[in-house]
């Protein structure tokens, strides 16, 4: 039944980012395999040939081949709508680069692919490693060099896609040696292959026999028919070209029509002013003008830190994208003045706060990603102690206090017990996390499990305040896990290491609902399916969460005493 959340959950998060990138991760698979087939001319021609049976055997599998070039067209297509679209990039090198080094590429590959691809659809020819390597080695080595350059573009344009993607990722750090090993490497050993197979090919080709039974009309094919294929590759290389050319116009026009319709200020409320053209983001004009602005994902709307207030009237604002209003609404923000500044284009002039005011700028070279920012699966346990405004009421501030104390000690140890991290104290609640260095399933099971030490910790200080509390202490746990950005968030001197997301906000929801489901804990379906908790272990239950469009399937705990045996209980039958 939650399948169908599931499904708009996904068509609403994937942007044209994330088309992007899946797109490109299918061309850079295709990409290794080809230059590992190029690798395999170190052993011999013969072994390239053998490998280049599988190569195709897989690549043009009909259902791959249809993935394949729709995955071509729409990065190309992406490609060269972001060069339209983008007005300032982050990193002021690499990304230019990277969009140059991508552009570049259907130009360079488009003769080797109708040569090759359509000649084979068009006539049949056979064009595979030794027809290819006798064309660069014997008959035109300027296409070599060609050959070459396109290798190491599409190569790098690659790397940087595949290093822009995983950065955050929590094993990126200890993946970072290995995947700049195997980054130097397969295009050395593709080079290196290619240089191999060709000369060897270009002492075979000496042989008239050789000749022969490599250089038919079956394999290469007649002059007259190379002659259209070079006319046909020609003419959409010339026709990618005057896209682009329209393009860059179709930028010059904008760029003049926003000149023209004006320049608009905006305000960061703290006494600077920038002045930028309509159409820009509020990011892109913070990037512009050099002013810090938090924006961990880079401005891919996908992080929610570089959220501003805006100040004063917001009605004349454009209305949030579907994929904006679909991010404010997962940090449970109904607020129309908080918008994201990657995604607001103001029209008219604008003030606003910065929610997050990054503490390190743009040129701390020296930050690490963990203190930036990094996406991370953690399970976030909230809990809350019940009825403390009416024990503050009758007791003295100082007794107050103490017990708090008393209880948010109480709750930290069985947090740091199972492994968990005390991260924020917010009165008389706290927020811990789970699986800072633990995979998913021990990350949910360490929170269940200290979910019971809970209840067992405060058992043990209501016994021993039982002389002092007219009631005993009483709690409510809320726990749910999933994808949040962990990173170090503040100003100046009160920067703390926290977690945002919209697991963090479920699992605030998720404690307060144990005040009407008048239960000790409620945790979500999400934790309780990846601890490996049998399916009837605990009442199940679908409640509607603030802020999301579709009810979210939860597990009600009424005593969270009996958690760490359903948990030891699992990892029995999973042992
Ligand atoms: S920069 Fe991440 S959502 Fe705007």
């Amino acid at each position: 039944m939650a399948t169908a959340p599931i499904q708009m959950s996904v068509v609403r998060a994937t942007g044209m980012r994330q088309v992007r990138l899946i797109c490109g991760i299918i061309l850079f698979a295709y990409v290794v395999s080809h230059f590992l087939n190029h690798a395999l001319g170190n052993i011999s021609v013969e072994a390239m040939e053998a490998g280049v049976i599988y190569h195709t055997l897989f690549w043009q599998f009909l259902p791959v081949s249809i993935v394949f070039y729709a995955a071509a067209l729409t990065h190309m297509s992406l490609g060269i709508y972001a060069l339209y679209q983008r007005r300032q990039f982050r990193w002021r090198a690499i990304e230019p680069l990277q969009l140059v080094l991508g552009l570049s590429i259907p130009a360079l590959v488009m003769g080797h692919v109708i040569g090759v691809r359509l000649g084979y659809t068009l006539y049949g020819h056979e064009k595979l490693y030794p027809q290819e390597l006798y064309l660069f080695f014997v008959v035109a080595p300027g296409v070599l060099w060609q050959m070459t350059i396109l290798l190491l573009i599409a190569w790098v344009h690659g790397c940087i896609g595949i290093y822009f993607w995983l950065r955050l990722k929590p094993f990126f750090p200890r993946a970072a040696p290995y995947l700049l090993a195997a980054a130097v490497l397969v295009p050395t050993l593709s080079l290196l292959g290619i240089y191999q197979g060709g000369r060897s090919i270009e002492i075979e080709s000496d042989d008239r026999d050789w000749r022969t039974q490599n250089l038919g009309r079956r394999q290469v094919g007649t002059v007259a028919e190379n002659n259209t294929l070079d006319r046909i590759a020609g003419g959409l290389t010339m026709g990618y070209f005057g896209l682009l050319g329209l393009v860059l116009a179709a930028r010059g026009v904008r760029a003049w029509r926003e000149r023209r319709g004006g320049m608009i200020a905006l305000s960061y409320g703290n006494g600077k002013t920038v002045r930028v053209p309509k159409g820009l983001s509020v990011l892109e004009a913070s990037l512009r003008h050099n002013v810090p602005h938090a924006s961990v994902c880079g401005g891919r709307a996908r992080c929610s830190t570089c959220r501003i207030r805006v100040i004063g009237d917001h009605d004349a604002l454009p209305t949030p994208s579907q994929r904006e209003a679909f991010v404010l609404t997962r940090v449970g923000t109904a607020d129309p003045s908080i918008r994201l500044a990657c995604q607001l284009r103001p029209t008219s002039d604008l003030s606003f706060f910065q929610l997050f005011t990054p503490h390190m700028h743009a040129t701390d070279g020296a930050s690490t990603s963990a203190a930036i920012g990094q996406e991370r699966y953690l399970v976030s346990l909230f809990v809350d102690m019940r009825g403390s405004t009416q024990l503050a009421e009758k007791r003295l501030p100082f007794d107050t206090v103490f017990i708090v104390n008393r209880f948010l000690g109480a709750v930290s140890q069985a947090v740091i017990e199972n492994d968990g991290q005390p991260n924020q104290f917010v009165g008389d609640g706290m927020l811990a996390l789970f699986g800072l260095s633990a995979d998913p399933q021990t990350a949910c099971r360490q929170a269940l499990k200290a979910a019971s030490g809970i209840a067992a910790h405060i058992d043990q200080l209501n016994e021993l305040l039982s002389h002092d509390l007219r009631q005993p202490i009483r709690f409510g746990i809320g726990i749910h896990g999933g994808e949040v950005i962990i990173g170090d968030i503040g100003y100046r001197d009160h920067v703390v290491f926290t977690a945002l997301g919209d697991a963090v906000n479920v699992a605030a929801r998720l404690q307060d609902m144990t005040k009407t489901l008048a239960c000790e804990a409620v945790v979500s379906e999400e934790v309780h399916h990846t601890a490996g908790l049998a399916d009837d272990a605990l009442p199940h239950q679908e409640v509607a969460i603030r802020g999301r469009d579709e009810p979210l399937a939860v597990r009600v705990v009424a005593d969270a005493r009996e958690l760490a045996a359903l948990v030891e209980s699992s990892e029995r039958v999973a042992a």
